[in-house]
């Protein structure tokens, strides 16, 4: 695959990608067998890989789109995450799934998985296509990992650098020189 002149690296090609959510997607469906999941994709940075994964399911499930920014550890009891789009689903009873891109620190998770059990689902889930351990700040272990990575900054397969970047078919390391001056 040709890099873009940005990326230093290729870490993980398309084929690694989609060839590992496969494997997801069985997990996932023997999890969900004989229940209906609400598979939910976290905007932007998710959206590749949420649409690999639904696609090698084969679990009835539904779909929606949320879209949220943390704020950081947070210093305040409220407000740490802020919901840019919320669901259109009444998520009470159901099945959630979680579909994110990529688990840094953990706090985005971490405050939208709290602010989704107070809606009473009957479970939630995680599922991560990219684990960086090492830059936790607080407790979140998703329960599915498509890899864990060392701590760089990536880019692709849904990742971004200011906005850009997202359309690349894989995930690749982002040229220090792109944000180092
Ligand atoms: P957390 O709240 O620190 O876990 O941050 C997670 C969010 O930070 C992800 O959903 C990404 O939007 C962003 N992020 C963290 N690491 C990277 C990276 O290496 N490349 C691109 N975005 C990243
Ligand atoms: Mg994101």
């Amino acid at each position: 695959m040709e890099k873009h002149e940005n990326v230093e690296y290729v870490m993980l090609s398309e084929e690694q990608i989609v060839a590992r959510t496969k494997e997801l997607a069985v997990q996932l469906d023997k999890l969900y067998e004989g229940r209906t999941p609400v598979v939910i994709c976290v905007l932007k940075g998710s959206v590749l890989f949420f649409s690999e994964l639904i696609r090698n399911m084969k679990t009835t499930l539904t779909i929606d789109f949320m879209s949220v920014s943390s704020y950081g550890s947070g210093t305040t009891s409220t407000g740490e995450l802020k919901v840019k789009q919320d669901l259109s689903t009444d998520i009470k009873g159901r099945d959630v799934l979680i579909v994110e891109d990529i688990i840094d620190s953990g706090n985005t998770l971490y405050h939208l998985k709290k602010m989704l059990n107070q809606r009473l689902p009957s479970s939630v889930n995680i599922v991560t296509l990219l684990d960086k351990p090492e830059r936790r700040e607080v407790p979140m272990e998703p329960e599915y990992t498509g890899f864990v990575i060392e701590d760089e900054f990536v880019i692709g397969y849904g990742l971004d650098y200011a906005e850009e970047y997202r359309n690349l078919p894989y995930i690749g390391v982002l040229k220090r020189s792109v944000y180092e001056n």
